[in-house]
């Protein structure tokens, strides 16, 4: 009975072929597959939520307590967080006869006395107006530059005090 089928494979070169074919293509596959993985791992790693800084976030205690420096110098806030913390209380309505922010006309003959005398006035007291707005553990710094924050928001173009020079 002779060999009437035809065969796919029909010389030892092509056995050899379909051999190392059916050898090669699944390894392929697989490094492929093995890249493709391992690939969007990586693109993960280099996006902002994994940066060292965004862990460290992360990873925070919640609520930090900022301690004075060695100098007894700490971080001084800004004008508009004094006026926000300590003295929009009264002077956002008017509170006690206060000059309202904003109110140009109550400020136009305060604001005259100039720059030092408001800021005086401010952190030692004046009439109804209680020293620091009631806050002893405020700079002066911090109340003067909350004094240039509701001055220039009721008429006034005062100059930020200057910090102080960083103590070394
Ligand atoms: C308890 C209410 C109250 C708080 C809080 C308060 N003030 Fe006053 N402030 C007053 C009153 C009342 C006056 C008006 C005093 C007067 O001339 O009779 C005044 C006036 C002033 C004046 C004008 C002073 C002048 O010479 O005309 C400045 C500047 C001022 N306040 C700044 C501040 C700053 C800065 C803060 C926050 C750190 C603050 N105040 C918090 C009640 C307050």
């Amino acid at each position: 009975m002779s060999d009437t089928h035809n065969h796919f494979i029909k010389t030892p070169r092509q056995l050899i072929t379909v051999v190392v074919l059916s050898f090669l293509v699944p390894v392929v596959i697989i490094v492929l597959l093995v890249k493709y993985v391992t690939g969007t791992k990586l693109e993960m790693v280099g996006t902002a939520a994994m940066t060292p800084e965004a862990i460290a976030e992360r990873l925070r205690p919640i609520g930090t307590v900022a301690f004075a420096e060695a100098g007894g110098a700490r971080a001084l806030q800004s004008g508009e967080a004094v006026y926000k913390l300590a003295c929009s209380a009264c002077h956002d309505t008017g509170a006690a006869n206060s000059p309202k922010i904003g109110d140009n006309a109550a400020w136009s003959a305060r604001l005259k006395q100039g720059y030092d005398t408001l800021v005086k006035h401010a952190v030692e007291g004046f009439k109804g107006m209680p020293p620091k707005g009631g806050n002893a553990d405020l700079d002066p710094l911090e109340v003067a530059r909350a004094v240039v924050y509701m001055a220039n928001r009721s008429g006034g173009n005062l100059k930020e005090p200057e910090a102080p020079a960083a103590k070394k």
